[in-house]
């Protein structure tokens, strides 16, 4: 008997491949510019929740994939007539899938190709560390369209590069280049074009891979807070956080390395 045709199966919106300790995380709806629908809305958090579980991942990577940009911001087909306040607010709260990036312990960088728009910039800004290639282009248009960012543009984009520039972004909607992005602080590194962009992102994120995870976890969680707290409770924190790294396997294989003239191999204890 002839075996059944294998079922098809569908792209999923998020694809997640692997390098080593590096997970790839990619956008995967090229044809509408990786608009984020609801699909994208409810794997993404998902996507996330499994890398943060898996040990064997140290470090995830997002990108655009193989679209013509990172991210054109929400699927606007997918914005409704008008509901009431109440229906949208619950809505909102019932998805937060934004949120997902901030229950993520390990690093998290954004490599940035293309446009980078709305909820596609605000995804950006929930990651960790942000490389773009010259092409990309940076906006909040939200207001444009009768709304405002809805997944933590108004919050996080000042904490990066002031509430100055933050206001002058929010308020026109105008777009910026990756060089102005990189000149303000949007972006920490550039690659050198479109065609190297994952591969220097990669590279990166290797490196921070190779680096004590629990170190990198809590110096992550230390630097995320400085946001929101004074100093003197984010000092604390950094004293805790500090005594506790003090104890792991790690800490001791990183000074037997250096005595041995040798690379440290970090088992994440
Ligand atoms: N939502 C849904 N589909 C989108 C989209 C979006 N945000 N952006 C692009 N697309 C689709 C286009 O409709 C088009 O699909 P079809 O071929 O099926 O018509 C496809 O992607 C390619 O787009 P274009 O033909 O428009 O490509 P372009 O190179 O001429 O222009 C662009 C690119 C400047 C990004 C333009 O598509 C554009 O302006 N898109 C909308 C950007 C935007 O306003 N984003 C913010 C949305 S609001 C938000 O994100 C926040 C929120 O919470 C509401």
């Amino acid at each position: 008997m002839l075996n059944p045709a294998p079922a098809t199966i569908e792209p999923r919106a998020v694809e997640t491949e692997f390098h080593g300790e590096v997970a790839l995380v990619a956008l995967n709806r090229p044809d509408q510019l990786n608009a984020i629908n609801e699909e994208i809305r409810l794997l993404l958090p998902q996507v996330l929740e499994e890398l943060e579980h898996d040990d064997a991942v140290r470090v995830i990577l997002l990108h655009g994939g193989t679209a013509r940009g990172f991210c054109a911001g929400a699927d606007i087909k997918e914005i409704r007539a008008a509901e009431t306040a109440l229906q949208v607010r619950e809505r909102n709260m019932r998805r937060a899938w934004i949120d997902g990036f901030d229950r993520v312990t390990k690093p998290v960088i954004a490599a940035v190709h293309g446009h980078c728009l709305g909820g596609g910039m605000e995804m950006a800004l929930a990651c960790d560390i942000r490389i773009a290639s010259p092409d990309a282009v940076f906006a909040l248009p939200e207001t444009g369209l009768g709304l405002i960012p809805g997944a933590g543009g108004t919050q996080r984009l000042h904490r990066l590069v002031g509430q100055g520039r933050a206001l002058d972004l929010l308020l026109t909607g105008d777009r910026i280049d990756a060089a102005e992005a990189h000149r303000i602080g949007l972006v920490t590194r550039l690659a050198a074009d479109r065609q190297s962009l994952l591969d220097e992102a990669l590279a990166l994120a290797q490196r921070i891979a190779g680096r004590a995870p629990l170190a990198t976890a809590y110096v992550k969680e230390a630097a995320r807070a400085a946001g929101d707290l004074t100093l003197a409770a984010g000092q604390a924190l950094e004293r805790n956080l500090f005594a506790l790294l003090s104890t792991t396997a790690d800490k001791a294989e990183a000074a037997r390395a250096f005595k041995e003239k040798r690379k440290p191999v970090f088992g994440g204890k």
